[in-house]
């Protein structure tokens, strides 16, 4: 959302409402898409059943909305331990007694029309928790990240394809450059002012990064493939040990819904089988696989300070962008972002989006893994709870920054922060590559 900084309070409920219509209208849009069954069913031990979905958004927004905000009584207070997510893993959800498709469609209703009334009546300043409608932004950015996981479970979904959308338009022009130089120094990194950023994301503060160079774009299917070809599966020269060790036991052979055929590479995509686009930035790799590429093809993977640097840092004035475009939010001409295409847009495509250094696609099309685990800021303090973020420090994780095509614009931005296990595939992911500037290198 924009910054709220000369908005009315009238105008901030405004969005909003805005925000929590356009929401409610893809998780309906991706719940109605299937029948009863597939609403129940557990496609994948990796994934909730959609119907877990749908009324655990609801669960959350009765939470944080009608009772705390609001200060109203509970619309159901029977279910709120089915639809914590710390309480059961994702591969117990579908044994649990969850609420019928029907009960949960009309449990989000109800909670959905409360939320109207307590947005209609709560004063949006005072309580930290309220002031520019946060909370509201809070809960409007949780629906849209289930959206974008019940997006992902369409993907592992089989059986005949449900969603359907337009192909994003292809690049107007040829590439200025293979590879930019980020220069090296200060920069800010997070935020302290967007108003519904989160709190893993602020605050502000000085980060440094030594010159290096970004590819202007992520990489491609087609040399993806060229590393398959070479034998970059085979080889453990090319992964650091753990990543050595899962390729093994996982047996990773190709991108997660890659097949080899007789005529040569075919993925499936939602339900529809296709040759793989050699023109596609590659999607649905684990980080292993990433940095087994970056080390085979004599590069690395950023790091999530470089990345950020790359996305927000503008030479002309020192500043931190909101986006690589500038401070507008995302336009369609922009970036890859809110499932209006179900597929990365090809490399080198929204040149308008590009940022001031000239790097493509940060936004949208394809999460991009960095080489970083996940660490608060200098002066992070959780809020409003230590579930968001803080319980995850110290885990596993690598960051992931930009979103995806499955990503909405609300849910994405500049300095907003993602994580996963370095060996998840389901996620819409994939990666650019980065290397140190040779001294010669740095004008
Ligand atoms: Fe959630």
């Amino acid at each position: 959302m924009t910054t709220t900084e000369n908005l009315t309070t009238e105008q901030v409920r405004e969005r909003v409402a805005e925000q929590l219509r356009r929401s409610r209208a893809r998780s309906t849009a991706l719940t109605d898409a299937v029948d009863e069954d597939d609403l129940v069913r557990q496609h994948s031990r990796l994934m909730s059943p959609l119907v877990w979905d749908l009324a655990h958004i609801g669960n959350q927004e009765e939470l944080w909305l009608v009772r705390d905000v609001g200060g109203r009584d509970p619309v159901r207070s029977d279910i709120d331990e089915l639809y914590d997510a710390f309480q059961h893993a994702r591969a117990d959800r579908p044994a649990l007694p969850l609420l019928k498709p029907r009960e949960a469609r009309t449990y989000v209703r109800e909670v959905r029309e409360k939320v109207f009334d307590v947005l209609e009546r709560t004063p949006l300043q005072g309580r930290r928790l309220v002031q520019d409608g946060f909370a509201f932004g809070m809960i409007v950015q949780h629906e849209q990240q289930h959206d974008e996981t019940m997006l992902a479970t369409h993907q592992l979904r089989t059986g005949a394809p449900v969603l359907h959308a337009e192909d994003p338009p292809r690049a107007a022009e040829p590439l200025p450059a293979r590879e930019v130089l980020v220069p090296g120094g200060e920069f800010t990194m997070g935020t302290s002012t967007e108003p519904w950023a989160l709190d893993n994301e602020r605050p502000a503060h000085a980060a440094h990064v030594d010159a290096f160079f970004i590819d202007t774009v992520p990489v491609s299917n087609g040399e993806y493939l060229a590393f398959i070809d070479a034998g970059g599966y085979d080889d453990p020269r090319w992964w650091s040990e753990v990543g050595w060790a899962h390729r093994q036991k996982a047996n990773l052979v190709a991108p997660r819904f890659w097949e080899r055929g007789p005529a040569g590479w075919h993925r499936t995509r939602f339900g529809v089988v296709e040759q793989v686009p050699f023109d596609e930035p590659v999607v649905h790799v684990c980080f292993h696989e990433a940095q087994a590429y970056a080390n085979w093809a004599g590069k690395r993977l950023p790091t999530e300070v470089e990345w950020e640097k790359a996305a927000r840092f503008d030479p002309a004035t020192g500043r931190s962008r909101r986006y690589p475009w500038g401070d507008e939010d995302p336009g369609p001409e922009h970036a890859n972002l809110g499932q209006r295409h179900l597929r990365p847009a090809p490399v080198g495509s929204y040149p308008a989006g590009a940022s001031a250094l000239g790097v493509r696609q940060l936004m949208g099309d394809v999460w991009e893994w960095c080489d970083s685990d996940l660490r608060p800021y200098p002066g992070f303090a959780a809020f409003p709870y230590r579930e968001y973020s803080e319980v995850f420090f110290g885990g596993d994780y690598k960051m992931l920054r930009g979103g995806s095509f499955g990503t909405d614009a609300s849910a994405v931005r500049g300095t907003f922060r993602n994580w996963d296990h370095p060996i998840r595939r389901q996620i819409f992911a994939g990666f650019r590559l980065a290397r140190d500037a040779r001294p010669d290198e740095v004008r």
